[in-house]
């Protein structure tokens, strides 16, 4: 079981970091390949909650290597900082942590152009305001891209910014036009001086992630694949243009980390035992009952509080047609399902079997996010349960509507479910 990718299967912020840190007993290297600090993930070791959004969770397992791959982007800050507090933590992850020389990296420049095509009333994409987009749209573009490897050459750096910053530096004065916000003007030496400042604590990281991966293969080593974000938010396969710019599906994992699909044996899903969505785009589950509402609760008990922006996540049912489409188009092995706990105490739960559009009934996702804009769900209704089960260990102490619930999830996607988890610490959970 050479290569395990642990993806989610909804809007993102399925609590994939607890599978990955399940896991992390059985794994050699933990390896991130699309995103960048975007991403948010909580891990809570012994009731000690580590937030991490741009290194992959398996740092904070003793003894595993953890990789970002060349698929991330990369913001030198960021990186040193979630260094930094891990080690005030008590975690060292000097020797445990590399980052491919071929990641691209974000300035600030990049953060400044999503500022600024974020801050319009139009065309907006509800986005982390992290720099991802525009770097991303670098790399592809060829011509402004920067790359880690390159970051410690000086001269060449010095070289790059000198031809890059003066076309940004107009580039997001014409963007300003007509946006009202004062535009931000950048300095090519400033940003060097910065930069080459993190260069030298990043240069131990900075790797050939590719080969290393595929040496610790050929060494019979076992990778665990992180994806960031979740597979409705894939830039080809979700709901376009409300996405992130990477391939989040384990098919990013080839191009983003340099392993080849075959050497990936297991596909593990994740989903939350409800749905939700952070920024724009159409979620036809969405609750948007108000504050005394169910959708308000379910927010409330989950802590559905966006852990990079800190934005209150939109809230809804399970949406089983989305699950299955995502499940297919991932190769998804089994399901873990995630939160059950936040369900507790609701007298009846819905799950989303299909959608109305246009007076027909759809059993499959439309291709087109304006399509599925229009759709109305079609529910389900089951019987909830009171209990608290936090403290529940066993499937068969779970309440009988709990068990039921979960069947009826298993059966509309179609996939057995593994894991169900009712806690964020490691020892809430149930193996079924
Ligand atoms: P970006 O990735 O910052 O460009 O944001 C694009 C879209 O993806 C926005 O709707 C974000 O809210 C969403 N998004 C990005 N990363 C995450 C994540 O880790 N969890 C949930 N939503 C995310």
């Amino acid at each position: 079981m050479p290569g395990t990718c642990v993806v989610g299967l909804q809007w993102g912020d399925e609590a994939k970091g607890k599978i990955v840190d399940l896991l992390g007993h059985d794994c050699d290297i933990v390896v991130r390949y699309n995103g960048g600090a975007n991403a948010g993930h909580t891990v809570v070791v012994n009731g000690k909650a580590f937030k991490l959004s741009l290194l992959p969770t398996g740092v904070i397992r003793p003894g595993v290597i953890s990789v970002i791959g060349n698929g991330v982007v990369v913001y030198p800050p960021r990186f040193l900082e979630e260094v930094d507090s891990l080690a005030q933590g008590g975690i060292d992850v000097t020797g445990n942590l590399f980052v491919s020389d071929h990641a691209h990296i974000i300035f600030p420049y990049h953060i400044e152009e999503e500022r600024l095509l974020e801050s319009g009333s139009e065309g907006k994409i509800g986005t982390t305001g992290r720099g991802i987009g525009p770097c991303y749209q670098d790399k592809v573009g060829r011509r402004f891209g920067i790359r880690m490897g390159e970051l410690l050459n000086e001269a060449h750096l010095r070289e790059r910014l000198r031809f890059i910053v003066p076309f940004k530096n107009r580039l997001l004065t014409a963007f300003a036009n007509g946006h009202g916000p004062s535009v931000r003007s950048f300095d090519s030496e400033t940003i060097a001086e910065e930069y080459l400042g993190y260069a030298q604590r990043l240069k131990p990281f900075v790797r050939d992630t590719s080969r290393l991966l595929q040496d610790a293969l050929a060494a019979g080593k076992r990778l665990i694949f992180e994806a960031a974000q979740g597979s409705l938010l894939d830039v080809d396969h979700g709901t376009y243009p409300y996405v992130t710019s990477s391939s989040s599906l384990p098919s990013g994992i080839w191009g983003g980390a340099g392993v080849p699909a075959k050497f990936i044996t297991r596909i593990i899903g994740v989903v939350k035992a409800y749905t939700t969505r952070v920024g724009q785009g159409p979620f036809p589950t969405e609750l948007t009952d108000g504050p005394d509402g169910i959708g308000e609760r379910i927010r409330r008990v989950g802590r559905e509080y966006g852990t990079v922006t800190g934005r209150p996540r939109r809230v809804g049912w399970f949406d089983a047609v989305a699950v299955r489409y995502t499940a297919t188009l991932s190769g998804a092995d089994e399901i873990t399902l995630m939160l059950l706990d936040v369900l507790s105490g609701l007298t009846e739960l819905k799950i989303c079997t299909a959608y109305e559009l246009d007076g027909q009934q759809l059993t499959h996702f439309p291709s087109d996010a304006y399509q599925l804009e229009r759709c109305q769900p079609i529910y389900e209704t089951l019987p909830g349960w009171r209990e608290d089960i936090t403290g529940i260990r066993k499937w068969a102490d779970l309440p009988t509507a709990a068990r039921r619930y979960v069947e009826r999830i298993r059966e509309l996607v179609g996939l057995k479910v593994s894991v169900v988890s009712v806690g964020p610490d490691r020892e809430q959970t149930i193996m079924v």
